[in-house]
């Protein structure tokens, strides 16, 4: 571990339920490597995710942001491949403890899906049917995943409600009868049915006012703290990523920008886009007059720009940017980056792949990196944080 990164909470409870049995326990939690996601579209091919590698570990909370559109969600529903029939997974792997779910098959991965990666989708609270009561339907996966009873589901339902902080006789309640924020803790003990290792939360507070979405962070950071689960927290809120995550990874059109650990990106952002996208974010205690916009709009993933897909809207760009795709290159801080700004060689950075990136994550080089932000490179007066 670096110096720049936190250890994640240690469990209170871990799980009960085995790991599959093709699965490595000394294997890493999860490894995306190269994750390449297109969708079909008549006579085009959306390229939706190009190449997007991360790694998440044990109880480790990893947020993903960036502009609308950029693939965040595809991501995520490529990790369980919930993806929408004209969407495919056509390159790269996602590794569970060291089991690649890309080729297995749709039975195989039955066993995966939700017992070991849950998802809350983007705008669930409202994807609750709307004639079951939310008691049978938090029960359902329990009793046709699990193989429990009807009447043993019913009662892990009620617990999981009340580990969400609902009373467990409003299982009773038609999802009408609960408020948003009260449907949104449902969702939550819904991805938990099944004891899964990961959560992934795709925009788990959009739409709540925000004092429910305080309390529904506070839940995730609580049950991640007593459950040991690991969390995938997508959001377009820098700030929920700075309280909640010891990882970011920013995307931009399809690709990873920049990764690496939460206080060294908001910090001091190397990629020229993670730049923007914090200069862009309202800060409280800032000057409203400093609030910055990234000019231009993201690239239409049908024909995106050739290089660098950022530069056409970037500030610094290079003669390089419009015809070479920046390699990633990891620096001995953990931080991956993806920016001719930033080639291999400079401050200690090598190509990243998944064996570089393992190995400076476990701190095998911890000197720090000083020079060199993007905030630098565009002449900024400072860096902005959130
Ligand atoms: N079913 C689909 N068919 C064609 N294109 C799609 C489909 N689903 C998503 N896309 C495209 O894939 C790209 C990535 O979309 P995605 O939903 O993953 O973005 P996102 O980062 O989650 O955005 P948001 O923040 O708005 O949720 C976008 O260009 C989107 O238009
Ligand atoms: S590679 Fe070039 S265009 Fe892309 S972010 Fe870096 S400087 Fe800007
Ligand atoms: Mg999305």
């Amino acid at each position: 571990m670096t110096a720049y990164e936190i250890a994640p909470p240690r469990a209170v409870k871990r799980r009960v339920h085995e790991l599959p049995k093709l699965a490595d326990p000394n294997a890493p939690l999860l490894v995306v490597d190269n994750l390449t996601t297109t969708f079909s579209l008549e006579g085009a091919s959306v390229s939706a995710v190009a190449g997007v590698s991360f790694r998440l570990n044990d109880g480790e909370a990893l947020g993903i942001a960036g502009e609308s559109g950029c693939g965040k969600t595809t991501t995520a529903l490529s990790l369980i491949r919930l993806l929408p029939p004209n969407g495919r997974i056509t390159a790269g792997s996602v590794s569970f403890h060291g089991t690649d779910l890309v080729t297995k098959s749709e039975l195989a991965l039955l066993r995966y899906r939700w017992r070991e990666i849950s998802i809350v989708f983007q705008g669930a609270m409202n994807a609750l049917n709307p004639v079951r009561r939310v008691g049978e339907q938090i029960a359902e996966p329990i009793e046709l995943r699990l193989g429990e009873t009807r009447e043993a589901s019913g009662r892990r339902a009620r617990e999981l409600l009340e580990l969400v902080g609902i009373p467990g006789q409003r299982a009773q309640a038609y999802p009408h009868e609960l408020s948003g924020g009260m449907r949104q803790r449902a969702m939550i003990a819904m991805a938990l049915a099944c004891d899964p290792k990961i959560v992934i939360g795709d925009e788990p507070t959009t739409a709540l006012d925000v004092m429910v979405q305080a309390q529904i962070l506070e839940l995730l950071e609580r049950l991640r703290r007593d459950l040991g689960l690991a969390l995938i927290l997508i959001t377009h809120d820098l700030s929920v990523i700075a309280e909640t995550c010891e990882r970011t990874m920013v995307m931009y059109a399809g690709r990873v920008a920049e990764e690496g650990p939460v206080r060294r990106i908001f910090t001091a952002p190397r990629h020229p886009y993670t730049a923007k996208l914090l200069s862009a974010f309202p800060n409280i205690h800032a000057d409203r007059r400093t609030l910055d916009t990234i000019p231009g709009l993201p690239p239409d993933l049908r024909e995106p720009p050739t290089g660098c897909r950022f530069h056409p809207r970037c500030p610094v760009a290079m003669a390089v940017c419009k015809d070479v795709v920046p390699p990633e290159v990891v620096f001995p801080d953990g931080v991956r980056v993806a920016c001719h700004l930033h080639p291999a060689g400079t401050n200690g950075g090598i190509v990243a792949t998944m064996e570089s990136i393992a190995a400076r994550r476990s701190g095998m080089a911890s000197a720090p990196v000083s020079e060199g932000t993007a905030a630098a490179a565009m002449g900024a007066p400072g860096t902005p944080t959130t």
